[in-house]
């Protein structure tokens, strides 16, 4: 394994009804003035903003609403909650909602302690921020894992770029698997599948043999798929969505990352598809993986035998048979999920085409510790078989 250093920035307080109890027990650390980040409709049509405010009027403190943080988050609506936090005077951030909530609150936070503009000091100047507001986090919605990180996908409109900039990771994460009730069953099953594909992009990056990360890949998809396929069954299963809760936190932790290189290249696509169309993150991965795959088998058989068995029961016992069947299960599963298989089946703001597609390949990031390195030309030639 590669040498690590690893701690664990974020406080977890998991379980049904833990809201408010753990929201509470985390005032002390919020100062006076907190700043209540959220989405577009759903935290107040589903009462959890009178919930988390109620905890917030009790104890005194001055809450700032900042509402309208959209799925795929900007890099505009990140500058604008930074220029709400300064002339407010925020002491705390307080993420309520789902990755994208989430991500645009980190950059908030490192934002408001710095005159410079993050984008260009992180990807430009290579400078990391070391300073950010104090950021908790209450996940609505379940699947990236972006409350244990402080990785921040943020989509800058200017210059067509969706990417991972590094925030601040939150102190503190509030999991109540309750809370995600009434997320939208396909919202649900994409998030699932994106957790999913955090464990499987983690185990295909370099490793050595027989490192642990890549047998608690192997649990935590195995773990998802089984309850996936319990919510398929019975969408409202509480104990199934806490699993899945979990996975997701599991699975970008860092923890599986540990002494390792990974690949993430379906990530990297589906991020520049993103950025032009503003699709749905866990269906562009579902639509993106299986073409990868069939492309990257030859290159991982052994590996790709070893999660087909483990994960999808595959039975031949040759490897590159094996490995195969393993990429068709997936893709099968995906299918059995309801997820999307084609990019014309995607909500997109713009219709999808070749020349579309061509700018996607051109932006894409291009992966070297994955199975295959793919080309440009590769990966232009792949959205072109997903149209
Ligand atoms: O905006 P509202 O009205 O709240 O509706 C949201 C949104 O439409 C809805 N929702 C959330 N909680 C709800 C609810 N609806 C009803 N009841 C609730 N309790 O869910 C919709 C999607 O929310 P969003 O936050 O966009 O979903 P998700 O958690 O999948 O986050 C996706 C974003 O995270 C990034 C993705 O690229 C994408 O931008 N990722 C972040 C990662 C990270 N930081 O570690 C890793 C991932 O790979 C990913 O890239
Ligand atoms: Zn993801």
């Amino acid at each position: 394994m590669m040498h690590f250093d690893f701690s664990f920035p974020t406080r977890v307080h998991f379980g049904i009804d833990v809201l408010e109890r753990a929201l509470a027990s985390e005032l002390a650390n919020m100062g006076n003035t907190v700043m209540l980040a959220y989405g577009g409709s759903s935290l107040k049509e589903n009462g959890v903003f009178d919930r988390v405010t109620n905890v917030f009027d009790a104890a005194g403190k001055r809450i700032v609403e900042f509402g309208g943080v959209t799925p795929n988050p900007t890099y505009a609506k990140a500058q604008e909650g930074t220029a709400l936090a300064r002339a407010e005077h925020v002491d705390a951030v307080l993420a309520v909602g789902g990755g994208s909530v989430i991500d645009c609150c980190k950059i908030i936070s490192v934002q408001a302690k710095t005159p410079d503009d993050i984008w260009k000091l992180e990807l430009e100047q290579r400078v990391l921020p070391e300073d950010g507001l104090p950021l908790g986090a209450v996940v609505t919605a379940s699947g990236t894992g972006a409350e244990m990180n402080a990785g921040a996908v943020i989509t800058n409109e200017a210059i067509s770029i969706k990417t991972g900039l590094l925030g601040t990771a939150p102190g503190f994460a509030i999991l109540d698997p309750k809370l995600t009730i009434t997320v939208p069953r396909m919202q649900v099953i994409s998030g699932a599948f994106d957790t999913f594909s955090h464990a499987m992009e983690t185990y295909f990056g370099a490793s050595d043999a027989d490192n642990p990360s890549d047998s608690i890949a192997l649990a935590v998809m195995q773990n998802t798929v089984a309850n996936i396929r319990r919510l398929l069954a019975d969408i409202d299963d509480t104990d199934a969505r806490g699993n899945l809760m979990w996975d997701s936190a599991m699975a970008e932790n860092g923890l599986l990352k540990l002494g390792r290189a990974t690949d993430f290249q379906a990530h990297q696509i589906e991020h520049q598809l993103g950025a032009f169309t503003d699709c749905n993150h866990g269906q562009g991965l579902a639509i993106i993986h299986p073409a990868y795959y069939r492309r990257a088998v030859a290159a991982a058989s052994s590996k790709f035998a070893r999660l087909g068995r483990t994960v999808f029961g595959v039975t031949a016992a040759d490897d590159q048979a094996a490995a195969s069947d393993a990429v068709e299960a997936l893709s099968a599963f995906i299918e059995e999920c309801g997820l999307p298989t084609k990019l014309g089946q995607l909500r997109s703001r713009v219709e999808i085409t070749p020349e579309l597609l061509r700018r996607v390949a051109d932006t894409t990031n291009l992966v070297t510790s994955g199975p295959v390195r793919l080309s440009r030309d590769d990966v232009y030639d792949m959205l072109l078989e997903c149209l």
